[in-house]
This record gives structure tokens, sequence and C-alpha cells, in this order.
């Protein structure tokens, strides 16, 4: 009864399951066009709903927060990073927020693996290279790229995704691992995975391929830049399914075609969807739409994770996946 009091509304369109079960529960709106919303459309709608429930694509910063007479009593963010949250705005609102962990753990750690092979394997450009009609044949010398198998796999950021990448990298590819991340992370993994802590300029200069599964905040923007870019062997690849603004894609473009490292694969933007053209131009970047966790299953877990947050509070229960404002 108290469930069917609560008003939702959702941003974009989620996956049809979910959609049906939230209608069946709460009164619920959906973005029928599933375009993004503007601020004054989010600032209206936490004027009108119980709970809102945003995705990465709305900039909920603090204008949207500024707003008299705000209903919002929750926002259940679809997705488990929430740097499009201004969360000192929301706290001062006394609105809690939650994500979505671990049910997309799995699916962004294959697309970083798929990165890796993309690049490492120049999978992108053969491909164009084929559907262009400029494959003239097999010859010992087409197409030659660079193994992945026993090289060194440096990870920003050992949490669950980056763990889990570590796992496939070292099991699946005989891959060895360095890492850095804020804390040291259990002996009992870095035992099973052989991997080593290092320093993050370590890991920029160690790595034959780095992958940054970090979280985006004040600290790692721009993390790879000109200068720690400059860092890395002439070799290297650099993979991110992270954030988009932890790197400065400008300068990854410059270090591209000057040769400074070999490849990159990415799968977020600093300013989605807009991509630099100097990547656009470039054959040696591997450019996917962020879609690490763009899976079926994976897009219903993350759903129905968000909806388990939804009941909690309706409930007056402890709800599991509340975001730690500091
Ligand atoms: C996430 O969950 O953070 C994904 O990047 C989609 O927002």
């Amino acid at each position: 009864m108290a469930k069917k009091k609560l008003s939702i509304l959702l941003t974009r369109r989620w996956p049809e399951k979910v959609e049906k079960y939230l209608a069946s529960h709460f009164e619920v709106k959906l973005n029928d066009q599933d375009l993004p919303m503007t601020s004054s459309e989010l600032s209206a709608g936490m004027q009108k709903y119980d709970v809102l429930c945003p995705t990465v694509t709305d900039q909920l910063d603090e204008s949207v927060f500024s707003v008299q007479g705000i209903r919002t009593k929750l926002i259940a963010n679809f997705g488990v990073g929430y740097n499009h949250i201004a969360l000192s705005a929301a706290k001062d609102a006394g609105i809690p927020i939650t994500n979505t962990p671990g049910v997309l753990t799995d699916a962004t750690a294959e697309i970083a693996m798929m990165l890796i092979l993309m690049s490492a394997r120049r999978a992108g450009e053969a491909e164009r290279h084929l559907r262009a009609g400029q494959w003239s044949g097999w010859r010992p010398t087409h197409m030659l790229s660079t193994q992945v198998t026993g090289k060194t796999l440096g990870i920003i950021g050992m949490g669950r995704i980056g763990t889990r990448l570590a796992r496939q990298a070292y099991h699946g590819f005989g891959m060895q691992i360095i890492y850095s991340n804020r804390t040291q992370t259990a002996e009992s993994v870095e035992m099973e995975l052989g991997a080593e802590y290092c320093s993050v300029e370590e890991v920029f200069e160690r790595s034959d391929f780095l992958s940054l599964n970090c979280p985006a905040n004040a600290e790692t923007r721009h993390l790879a830049n000109e200068q720690t870019i400059h860092l890395m062997k002439p070799g290297a690849h650099l993979i991110n399914t992270a954030r988009g603004d932890v790197v400065d894609e400008l300068a990854l473009a410059e270090a591209l075609s000057g040769g400074v490292i070999a490849g990159a694969g990415l799968d977020v933007y600093e300013n989605e969807p807009e991509v630099a053209s100097s990547l656009m131009d470039l054959e040696q970047v591997v450019l996917l739409p962020h879609m690490g966790s763009g899976t079926v299953e994976t897009r219903e877990a993350m759903g129905f994770r968000a909806v388990q947050n939804i009941e909690a509070f309706a409930e007056h229960r402890p709800i599991p996946d509340l975001v730690t404002v500091h």
C-alpha cells in the first residue's frame, strides 16, 4: 500500500522488464522520448516526484538542487558511477543517493579486456580495411599487431571491475599484473594474481597495457595527461572504461599521432556523446560508445538493483547501496 504512493521519475527508458515491474508497484513516469533531460526538466522532476532515477547522461549539478519545493526524497541512480551528481548539494538538500554496484562488474571488465585485445590486434582498423574492400588476401606481413598473452597489464583502480579484469587477464592470458590503488588490495588477491602494488607513475612506466578503472573525482581528473602518458613505453596501449575525464583526450590524441604510445581503447569520453575529432581521425584508437555495462543481463540487473534500493527506502528498511557523501 505504502509502495503505491511513491511516485518515481525515470529520466531515460529502462529495460522493459524493469519498467513493467516498477509500473506494477509504483506510480512511474517514463521518459517516452528517451532524450536526455535539461537542468530545468530535472529540477521540475524533483519538485514533482518522490524518487528520481537518473543515469550518467543527467547532469545533476548544484543548480538542479537550488529550486524551491523539492519533493524528491531519494535519488536512485541507474549506474555505479555517480560523478554526474553534485553530492554535497544533494546532501544539503537531505536527499540520499544510491547506485548499482556489483552487477556490472563482469560486463565492464569484459569490455576492458575486449579493448585491450582490439587495440593490440588492430581489430577496428582491420575490420574497416576489410569492409572498405582493401584486403588483397593473406600475406606474411599483413596487418601485423602485438600479442597480448604474457604482457604486463597495469591497472589503476583495483576495485571490483579492476580486480575482475586482473583475473581475466591473469588466468586467461597469462598477463603479469601490476596495479595502483588508494589502498593495497588483500594479500590473498595479490597472491592469487601475482599482482604487484605500485605507484601510479610506475604503472604508467611499466605497463604494456594500462587500464583505467578508477572512479572519476578531483584527484583522478586528467590522471592520464601529457606528462604521465609520456612515461609510457612506445609500444604501450591505454585503455579507459572508467570515466572520460580521467584522460586528457587532446594529450592522448597528440601522443598517439606522435608515436609516444602505440594505441588506445576508449569506451568513455570527456564530453559524451561528443568525441574529439583528433581521436576520430586516428586509426590506432578503438572508440566504443560507452557500452561497458551494455548487456541485456547487466542492464536488467542494474534496473532491479535500483528497484531494491527504492523498495528498501519505501519500506523504511536499511538501503543497500547508499552512496557515502563526506
Ligand atoms: C556506470 O554504471 O557507471 C556506467 O558507466 C553507466 O553509467
